[in-house]
């Protein structure tokens, strides 16, 4: 997700994390000592590898203090985000494009100046685990929404068209999660506050390529191996 982020001209990453999630900053910050032992060893590509992750975007951290969803995550990097448009990828869901999703996405954004959302068709068997829109095409991969609704029984689905983690929002979205209730699994869903804003416009983004997602034992053993067999090194 940092990758894609980053190729999508991203230069400010806030991850939103809760207690206990500091391994995720360990990952992305510099570790001086153990970079001292792997230079002791002489291990000159691990090193490069490890002193390439630190630089590739400015990295904040914000931690969510109460789990109350994926609105609420969303809403505590309200600050750090300040005033200006941002992109939210969810990292459980990797996506393999030949162009960045979440760059098409920003591209999209700025010609309509509306919310712009991911989405995929899926099977009937995922669509009550899911965020489900109800949108007509407009133009190559390019749907307006119509209705959005959290995780639905599959018989009031309005159809297969499910969001995938990869928003790209202007700051307005903090007002409509202030005044979106909890909703489905008691919790404040980023679903519910976009369906407010639907009389305005907004759009969904139907990308190409793969996606896994990786939130589930089978998706993370699927990934992996999707990911070996794309290296030529490995596959
Ligand atoms: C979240 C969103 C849902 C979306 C999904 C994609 O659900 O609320 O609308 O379809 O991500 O991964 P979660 O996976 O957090 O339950």
């Amino acid at each position: 997700a940092v990758l894609e982020a980053v190729e999508a001209g991203i230069e400010h990453i806030i991850f939103v994390v809760s207690k206990g999630q500091d391994s995720v900053r360990a990952y992305f910050e510099r570790l001086p000592d153990l970079e001292r032992a792997i230079e002791a060893k002489g291990n000159t590509k691990l090193l490069a590898q490890m002193l390439a992750i630190p630089k590739l975007a400015q990295y904040s951290y914000v931690e969510q203090k109460r789990q109350l969803g994926l609105g609420d995550a969303i809403l505590s990097a309200a600050d750090a985000a300040s005033d200006e448009p941002f992109a939210v990828l969810l990292p459980d869901d990797v996506i393999w494009s030949e162009a960045a999703t979440t760059g098409e996405m920003i591209a999209l954004f700025a010609e309509r100046g509306r919310p712009v959302i991911a989405v995929r068709e899926v099977p009937d068997e995922r669509v009550s685990s899911l965020g489900i829109v109800d949108a007509a095409e407009v133009a190559d991969r390019v749907y307006t929404v119509s209705g959005m609704v959290e995780k639905p029984a599959l018989e009031d689905a309005p159809s297969n068209l499910a969001i995938i983690g990869r928003y790209v929002l202007g700051a307005d979205i903090f007002e409509a999660l202030r005044q979106t209730r909890p909703g489905a699994g008691g919790e404040v869903q980023i679903t519910d506050a976009l369906a407010s804003m639907i009389p305005g416009g907004v759009y969904a983004y139907q990308f190409p390529g793969g996606h896994v997602d990786v939130g589930r034992p089978l998706g993370l053993l699927q990934a992996s191996m999707t990911e070996a067999l794309r290296r030529p090194d490995m596959a």
